[in-house]
């Protein structure tokens, strides 16, 4: 990663930022964060992203210290400066702030600590248009307040780690015999022709692609049905997707070793991916603002 970040006020070079190791981000995991994908120097739905960084910081008491005008200044700046007219990854991030020495309890007047990244964008969906993903299915051990965009991700990350010993790319979580989601990812099926998502709840992430997969359904006479999904579901689903701000649509073609539907990237996942490049590119054709 190179270029400058912004961190607390200032903008430096990515390898010389420094921050206190009494940081409760650090210590504690007590912090949120955001992944808005940029393409061709344009953020796709920034506003959604601000407006859930919002909610997760209101949903653990951390007061925004910027502006939706000031947020927005500070990643056209680090796009400018780092990936000017191209795609790459802005990554937000506020922790509760900086302690005096290690304590569970914060005192009032903390002040959170603020870093903004704008690095290279490592995924394109046609990575996976022939290939597909591999997932398997694991009981989801995360706490319950999942809709919080929160670092605190160790079960996150050890669920991952799990699929990945699996030979997996991620791991579908299953809470009272439902499926909820990936462990960094929306989920979606497809079965007799109809999309299925899991409906919004306290135990998943209300994922900002996820939201655009169902706009581009309804307007395009693709039925979506926002609906819980038993694990017996899942594993009789046509076609299964992934959604996430940086694998974009990710078409599933084996849960745990089994081939899903045909074994290959549905019909439907055609469609839908073809939606989704479109609606970038009518993004990146949009004057500013
Ligand atoms: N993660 N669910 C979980 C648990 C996630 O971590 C993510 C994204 C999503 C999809 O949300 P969105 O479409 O808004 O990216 C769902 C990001 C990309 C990450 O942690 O890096």
């Amino acid at each position: 990663m190179l270029g400058i970040l912004y961190l607390n006020g200032e903008y430096v070079a990515v390898d010389e930022a420094r921050i206190s190791v009494f940081d409760r981000g650090f210590m504690f995991g007590d912090g949120i964060y955001e992944v808005i994908p940029v393409y061709s120097g344009k953020l796709l739905r920034g506003k959604a992203h601000l407006s859930r960084l919002q909610d997760s910081l209101d949903a653990i008491e951390i007061p925004n210290p910027l502006a939706h005008a000031a947020w927005l200044k500070i990643i056209s700046r680090l796009i400018e400066n780092n990936y000017p007219n191209a795609d790459s990854v802005i990554y937000l991030q506020l922790t509760r702030g900086t302690m005096a020495r290690r304590d569970h309890a914060w005192p009032d007047d903390i002040e959170p600590n603020v870093l903004v990244t704008c690095s290279e964008q490592v995924y394109t969906a046609q990575d996976t248009a022939t290939a597909g993903a591999r997932a398997v299915v694991l009981q989801d051990t995360r706490w319950s307040d999942c809709y919080i965009k929160t670092t605190n991700l160790l079960p996150n990350a050890l669920l991952l780690k799990k699929a990945r010993d699996m030979d997996a790319s991620e791991a579908i979580l299953i809470r009272d015999n439902l499926a909820i989601e990936g462990s960094q990812s929306n989920l979606f099926i497809v079965k007799d022709e109809i999309v299925i998502t899991p409906p919004k709840s306290r135990y998943m992430l209300g994922g900002i692609t996820r939201e655009i997969v169902i706009e581009l359904c309804q307007q395009n006479n693709i039925i979506c049905r926002e609906k819980e999904i038993g694990e017996d579901e899942l594993h009789q689903a046509d076609e299964i997707w992934l959604s996430s701000s940086t694998r974009e649509i990710l078409p599933v073609v084996t849960l745990n070793r089994h081939a899903v539907g045909i074994g290959r990237p549905g019909i439907v996942w055609q469609q839908i991916i073809q939606l989704y490049q479109d609606y970038k590119l009518k993004v990146m054709r949009a004057p500013d603002g």
